[in-house]
């Protein structure tokens, strides 16, 4: 078949791999037709070489129809349309029947000291081949596969997989207050949807910021308060002058590790990229390698009292942080990879109406063939083109 992989620094090539086959008696096989590229993915593009094998299949975003099930497996049939969520969980552990799938105590890679394998993500999670490719082998599909019905789009579910379900856990762990106010920083497509479920669950305002102008205008449009970071030099301070002078009641930080504006951390980032990967990927695990610029700003931002959810991702063991400041304002913190079958049932029903509430239909800016899928990632990377989600159908 062919699968989109990874080879070095913003080198991903489709390449001839062999099908993959049920392994296990609880495997079943997904033929793909939509699988979206994630900011997430942009993290092994740039900068997580040294957990990366060469030829790792990417991909963790798809969706497609079953065409092989172990023997296990009773709640898959052939020919069922399905998602899949981008963490591998078994469903019947302690950590999955308590809605913490991400911690699975079945697939978590122990021998890193990690939570839930992942498709697709280095060897943190398991270095279990991905969705980005024609074919994709589904571990533990007795529990992830989720079942969508036919007649309507790809687009409306495949969203389930990563994207809907973590600007969804996003909002619920930001915590706004009835009619209260939420600030997301970074209008990629987590904080971009993330801003259409917060105002979908009531939030009384919803502030976006962002530095990519196709970005702002399409959060703009949805009925979202934008500011460019670029043109306030201080933008905590603004968003105070905004909010009585006090602060948001919530902060969601979906930016992450790459943040714009961290001339340390993106010094600390090219340096590890120039170490052989050894010891790299020990300089990464044991130091503060982190632009933290987004998660210094959600701090500032933040209202005393107030909550910050971190969805963003995060990799470094000793990123300093203002302790001062967060003891000191009575932040909430709460943060972590999107726990996908718990929030499934929730949103769900917003997905099959006639009308479309969260926009998944036009969501996606680009649809590209998996050929295309190089051109797809470098796109995305510099938000050329007006990229902001891009699905490639193999
Ligand atoms: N927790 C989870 O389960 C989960 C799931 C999916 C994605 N993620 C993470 O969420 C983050 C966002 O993903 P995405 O797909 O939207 O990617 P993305 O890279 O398209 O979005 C990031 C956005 O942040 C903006 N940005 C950069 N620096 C900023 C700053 N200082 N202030 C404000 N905005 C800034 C960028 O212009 C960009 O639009 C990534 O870190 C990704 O890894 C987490
Ligand atoms: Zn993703
Ligand atoms: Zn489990």
């Amino acid at each position: 078949m062919k699968a989109l992989s990874w080879h070095g620094k913003r080198d991903v090539r489709v390449d001839t791999v062999p099908d993959p086959a049920i392994q296990e008696p609880n495997d079943a096989i997904i033929r793909i037709t939509s699988t979206g590229i994630c900011g997430s993915d942009l993290h092994l593009y740039e900068l997580m070489g040294p957990f990366m094998g060469d030829g790792d299949v990417l991909g963790h975003e798809p969706m497609g129809v079953v065409e092989e099930v172990g023997p296990a497996i009773t709640n898959l049939r052939l020919g069922d349309r399905v998602v899949v969520p981008f963490q591998i969980a078994c469903g019947h552990c302690y950590m999955c029947q308590n809605g913490l799938p991400t911690q699975c105590e079945t697939t978590q890679v122990r021998e890193q000291g990690m939570g839930a394998a992942l498709f697709g993500y280095t060897k943190l999670y398991g270095e279990v081949p991905g969705g980005q490719a024609e074919y994709l082998r589904v571990p533990e599909a007795q529990f992830g596969p989720i079942k969508v019905p036919d007649g309507y789009p790809d687009d409306r579910f495949v969203y389930l997989s990563d994207v809907l379900p973590t600007a969804w856990q996003a909002v619920e762990y930001a915590d706004v207050p009835p009619g209260g106010t939420l600030v997301v920083l970074g209008l990629g497509p987590i904080g971009d949807m993330s801003t259409r479920v917060a105002m979908q669950r009531g939030a009384g305002r919803v502030i976006g910021v962002d530095l990519v102008p196709e970005r702002l205008a399409r959060a703009a449009r949805n009925g979202v308060e934008v500011l460019d970071l670029r043109e306030h030099k201080n933008l905590a301070e603004t968003i105070r002058g905004l909010t009585d002078g006090r602060g948001p009641d919530s902060v969601i930080d979906a930016v992450g590790m790459e943040a714009h504006g961290d001339g340390f951390g993106q010094l600390a980032q090219q340096m590890t990229g120039l170490l052989p990967d050894a010891v790299a990927a020990k300089l990464m695990e044991r130091a503060g390698v982190d632009r933290l610029a987004a998660l210094h700003l959600a701090i500032d931002i933040v209202r005393r009292g107030g909550t910050i959810s971190l969805i963003g991702v995060y990799g470094g063991m000793l990123d300093p942080l203002p302790m001062l400041t967060l003891f000191d304002k009575q932040v909430q913190l709460r943060m972590g990879q999107a726990n996908v079958r718990r929030w499934v049932d929730d949103i769900m029903p917003l997905l099959t109406g006639d009308d479309d509430p969260l926009g998944v239909e036009t969501f996606a800016t680009h649809r590209l063939p998996l050929d295309q899928g190089p051109q797809g990632y470098e796109m995305f990377q510099k938000k050329k083109d007006g990229a902001v989600k891009i699905l490639l159908q193999p």
